[in-house]
């Protein structure tokens, strides 16, 4: 695991965005993993300003989100689909229907998951996954549990994280209470991870993340068993730990 601890938000964002332009010059048909919430936003901003330089084309990518609520549309304005549209996809040359977020709507979400396993995979796997985390620790909708889901799954959203959200919707109650998400082992199965965290709320998680300790109280520390996980934070996300564990990941 490599920490890069930034002073603001537009370092973090130009250190992801270089990781993605990397895995872009590298293959520009990568399948890249993507995340929605607050975190990536200025990350995905400055992808958009590479795009309108010229610097990147996104002609040829393809995209999976990590997670849907459930049920929901993909046209209400709460949706992971939507918010991918609008703070991305609509703004840069990828081609939409080479993107996929899983379907809030499916009838069938147990095989809904199913399928979106299978795309996964006929797309050749993951490249590059962007997480960011929950104050609870949870990557997607992997809540902490005694046990964890490896597979594309419909899960409970925990009391915390229905709290969290509740800031996007008019009131808490209007949170929808489950969700579709990638599981533990699909996030791990990708080639490469980038975990971005800011904020004093994430520094617990973070610590737990960066001990590296394996608990499914915090879902995020299975990151641990990969061997290409970047974790880009600011100070805050990184208060709660210790400068020695700091700077030998650093
Ligand atoms: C989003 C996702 C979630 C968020 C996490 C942090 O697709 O899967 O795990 O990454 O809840 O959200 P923010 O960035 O809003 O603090």
């Amino acid at each position: 695991m490599r920490l890069i601890v930034c002073d603001n938000q537009q370092e973090i964002a130009n250190v992801g965005a270089d990781m993605i332009a990397e895995v872009v010059a590298a293959n520009p048909a990568a399948v890249l993993g993507l995340a929605t919430g607050s975190t990536p936003v200025p990350m995905y901003q400055e992808l958009i300003r590479r795009y309108e330089a010229g610097k990147l084309d996104f002609s040829s990518v393809r995209s999976v989100n990590l997670d849907e609520y459930y049920p929901l549309a993909p046209d209400n304005d709460q949706s992971y689909r939507y918010f991918m549209n609008h703070q991305l996809f609509d703004h840069i040359n990828i081609d939409k229907n080479n993107t996929n977020v899983p379907d809030g709507l499916a009838a069938d979400p147990a095989a809904a998951c199913k399928a979106y396993e299978c795309i996964i995979r006929d797309l050749g796997g993951i490249d590059i996954q962007v997480l960011g985390i929950g104050g609870n620790g949870h990557i997607g909708f992997n809540e902490p549990a005694e046990a964890l889901d490896p597979l594309t799954h419909l899960t409970d959203l925990t009391e915390d994280t229905i709290k969290a959200n509740s800031r996007f919707f008019e009131s808490e109650a209007d949170v929808p209470r489950c969700a579709l998400t990638m599981g533990i082992g699909t996030i791990l199965s990708a080639r490469r991870i980038m975990l971005i965290a800011t904020g004093e709320a994430k520094a617990k998680a973070i610590a737990t993340v960066l001990s590296g300790k394996l608990t499914t109280f915090c879902p995020a520390s299975m990151l641990s068993l990969h061997n290409d996980v970047t974790v880009i934070c600011d100070r805050a996300a990184v208060s709660l730990c210790d400068e020695a564990t700091i700077a030998a990941l650093s």
